[in-house]
């Protein structure tokens, strides 16, 4: 998928991904040797993102299978098109000579199989990359159907039979830990963790979004980010709802945060009860603005501007 390391971080960033070189690494490794890659962090942290980010970068398409409790075999793999195969028994019947056992045959071929994303995956001339999202969602039996095909690329599906990859995706399984992931599919993965990002990255994330924004005020941005995750909330801000604040001082024409704007953002900052009543504490979000201009005025000092 990537002939180099290079290659990968660069078309990482041109697709507006920010990774530290953990992370590019370690999806570098997980292409070259094949192997899936399950990201497990906080909700907004760029888990899905990096799927797509990746697919991105090497010119090829995603395949995603969102999972979700009761998910089955037939939405992640597919099934057979029983309308259609009705269809071609009325017409066949109509002709004088039916060959039943050939039209059994026929009627159990790929033609008459309406693909889900496992498969599709698998058949694609290119290697695509096949996201599996939200993977804790789903139960252990599901998990060990994803065991077949992520440990000999295949598929074996009732009277259709064993399908082989045609092309070896690249893996993506993501999860929010609601759900502990098994070992079975931990041994065959490589395991990243996405973390909120650091002051400085947060700062580079908020400015390929809002490129007209100065320097400072994406610093800003990154600055109170890392002032809100100091303040043990309940639900911290995750990267794409600093993204979202970003994009509402904008729409509000304001590239500063003051003390006097706190009722208006409250909102956008606190996403729990319990989180709205520690910002509205008498002179707490006045402290969470003097935290947040000291964060910012290091990722400035460290950037050279
Ligand atoms: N490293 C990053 N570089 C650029 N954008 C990022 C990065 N991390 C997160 N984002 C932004 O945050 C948004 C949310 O990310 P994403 O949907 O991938 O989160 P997630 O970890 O999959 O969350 P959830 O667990 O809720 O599904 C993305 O659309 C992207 O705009
Ligand atoms: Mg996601």
């Amino acid at each position: 998928m990537f002939s180099s390391l290079q290659e990968l971080e660069g078309g990482l960033r041109a697709s507006g991904y920010i990774a530290d070189s953990i992370a590019t690494t370690t999806v570098y490794l997980a292409a070259r040797l094949q192997k899936p890659l399950l990201l497990e962090g906080p909700a907004g942290s760029g888990k899905t993102q990096l799927a797509y980010a990746v697919a991105d970068a090497a010119d090829t398409t995603v395949e995603r299978l969102q999972c979700y409790e009761g998910i089955n075999e037939e939405k992640a793999i597919g099934k057979f098109d029983e309308p259609l195969q009705r269809l071609c028994v009325e017409l066949k019947a109509k002709s004088a000579n039916v060959d039943w056992e050939s039209l059994r045959t026929e009627l159990h071929s790929q033609q008459f199989f309406g693909a889900g994303p496992l498969l599709r995956a698998l058949q694609c001339e290119r290697p695509c990359v096949l996201l599996i999202d939200e993977l804790d969602k789903v139960d252990h039996a599901f998990e060990a159907l994803l065991l077949e095909l992520l440990s000999v690329w295949q598929l074996s599906i009732p009277k259709l039979g064993t399908i082989k990859a045609r092309s070896i995706p690249f893996v993506v399984l993501t999860s929010n830990e609601e759900r502990r992931i098994g070992d079975p599919l931990r041994r065959r993965s490589f395991y990243l963790r996405v973390e909120h990002p650091t002051a400085e990255r947060e700062a580079e994330i908020v400015a390929l979004r809002t490129p007209d924004s100065s320097h400072e005020f994406h610093a800003g941005m990154a600055g109170l980010a890392k002032a809100l995750r100091g303040w043990s909330m309940e639900k911290p801000p995750s990267v794409s709802e600093i993204l979202d604040l970003a994009q509402a001082l904008k729409v509000l024409g304001s590239e500063q945060i003051t003390a006097e704007m706190r009722d208006i953002l409250l909102p956008l900052l606190a996403k729990t009860e319990a989180d709205r009543r520690k910002l509205l504490l008498r002179d707490g979000f006045a402290s969470l603005i003097f935290d947040a201009q000291q964060y910012s005025a290091e990722v400035l000092r460290r950037s050279g501007a």
